[in-house]
């Protein structure tokens, strides 16, 4: 039994294979239509969605599959105070699958550790969004035809978008990727994404990245590849007046094309509030809702892939214990008491399993 948390649980390979089956499906679609007769996926969405939650459902309906769920925590029993673990002991009862978002970092890891069937992670707080980074690979290689040797802008709130911590990792295993990363200062990429592609590029098990930070959006359009604007996260900022003071930093409009390729390539996970103006819908090097698109076929082939590997043994937690505890109030465990801490160590530094925050254990 295989979950998928974190975009680094797919090796090269098996995305490769995701965007092989993603584009038959494409080409093929009624050879598809029969594949999870009689399966069920369990939609658990413990925070607000449009596209992942929908884009599941319609992949599994389109399978031939049903689909169970919620779309809030209210309406499950979350609300009465349930721990995930127990939630998902008793969904595994019900359906084939768990495709789960939630507002803590880390609640999909500690429901993959509780389930008997596969559990997809569907966002967890600012920390990954594996699926939004299917839908952007098989975008950036429909459009640009590879996904190595690209410069690629990534624009807006580096700190709490999930889309871009999964993304970065994700194009790390890719060779000759150049990242710029644009952001006001209060809102750059967590030093933990930095240090963690780095650590593996050390390693040998990913290629590495070379990064750029900066504020100014237009100083490297002209060298972009691809451009991925993101929103700012309104959701996550403890203060409200500094999110109001940030959320107009970054407006792509028609006009600040100007310099970009002719071939560039806009990306946007969505939603969109005035990231990118709507005069830029039009032109052609737009794909943001083409990107919408291809998320429904990369969650149909995995879908496809988890259902087919069968069972198997659930994954177990691989960490260590200690004095410690993870204080980051947005992981899973400043809400569920129960959970045990722990931590696994990479390149001297001690990280929280859950959430990856650094930890400090005495000892
Ligand atoms: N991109 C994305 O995750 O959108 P939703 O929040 O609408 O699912």
């Amino acid at each position: 039994m295989r979950s998928v948390i974190d975009i680094l649980d797919l090796s090269v390979g098996e995305l490769d294979e995701l965007m092989n089956t993603a584009l038959d499906i494409a080409a093929h679609h009624d050879k598809y239509a029969e594949r999870c007769r009689g399966k069920k996926l369990a939609t658990l969405f413990f925070e607000p969605s449009t596209r992942t939650r929908l884009s599941f459902e319609a992949a599994m309906y389109e399978l031939g599959g049903n689909v169970i769920g919620f779309a809030e925590a209210n309406s499950s029993s979350a609300s009465k105070g349930e721990s995930v673990a127990d939630t998902v002991r008793v969904v595994s009862c019900y359906a084939d699958i768990i495709a789960m978002r939630h507002f803590k970092e880390g609640a999909p890891l500690v429901a993959s550790f509780n389930a008997s069937i596969p559990v997809i992670n569907a966002g967890d707080g600012g920390h990954y969004h594996p699926t939004q980074t299917l839908a952007d690979l098989l975008t950036i290689y429909r459009e640009k035809g590879r996904l190595s040797g690209l410069t690629v802008g990534i624009v807006g709130d580096l700190k709490y978008g999930r889309t871009v911590h999964s993304l970065i990792a994700a194009l790390s295993r890719y060779e000759n990727n150049k990242i710029v990363l644009v952001s006001p200062n209060e809102l750059q990429l967590p030093q933990y994404v930095i240090d963690d592609v780095n650590a593996k590029a050390k390693r040998g098990e990913n290629c590495g990245l070379s990064f750029v930070q900066t504020n100014d959006m237009l100083e490297h359009m002209s060298e972009f590849d691809i451009l991925y604007m993101t929103r700012v996260q309104r959701e996550r900022f403890a203060d409200k007046a500094e999110y109001e003071r940030l959320k107009d930093s970054y407006i792509l409009n028609a006009a600040k094309l100007k310099t970009a390729k002719k071939d560039m390539c806009i990306l946007h996970p969505l939603p969109r509030v005035n990231e990118i103006s709507v005069d830029v819908d039009d032109d052609s090097r737009a794909c943001y809702f083409k990107q919408a698109e291809n998320g429904k076929l990369m969650r149909m082939a995995l879908i496809l892939k988890l259902l087919e590997l069968g069972d198997g043994k659930k994954p177990t937690v691989s960490g260590e214990t200690g004095e410690f505890r993870c204080d980051n109030p947005n992981c899973i465990t400043s809400t569920e008491q129960e959970l045990k801490h722990y931590f696994k160590r990479d390149n001297g530094i001690c990280r929280c399993i859950y959430c990856d925050k650094q930890v400090k254990p005495i000892k």
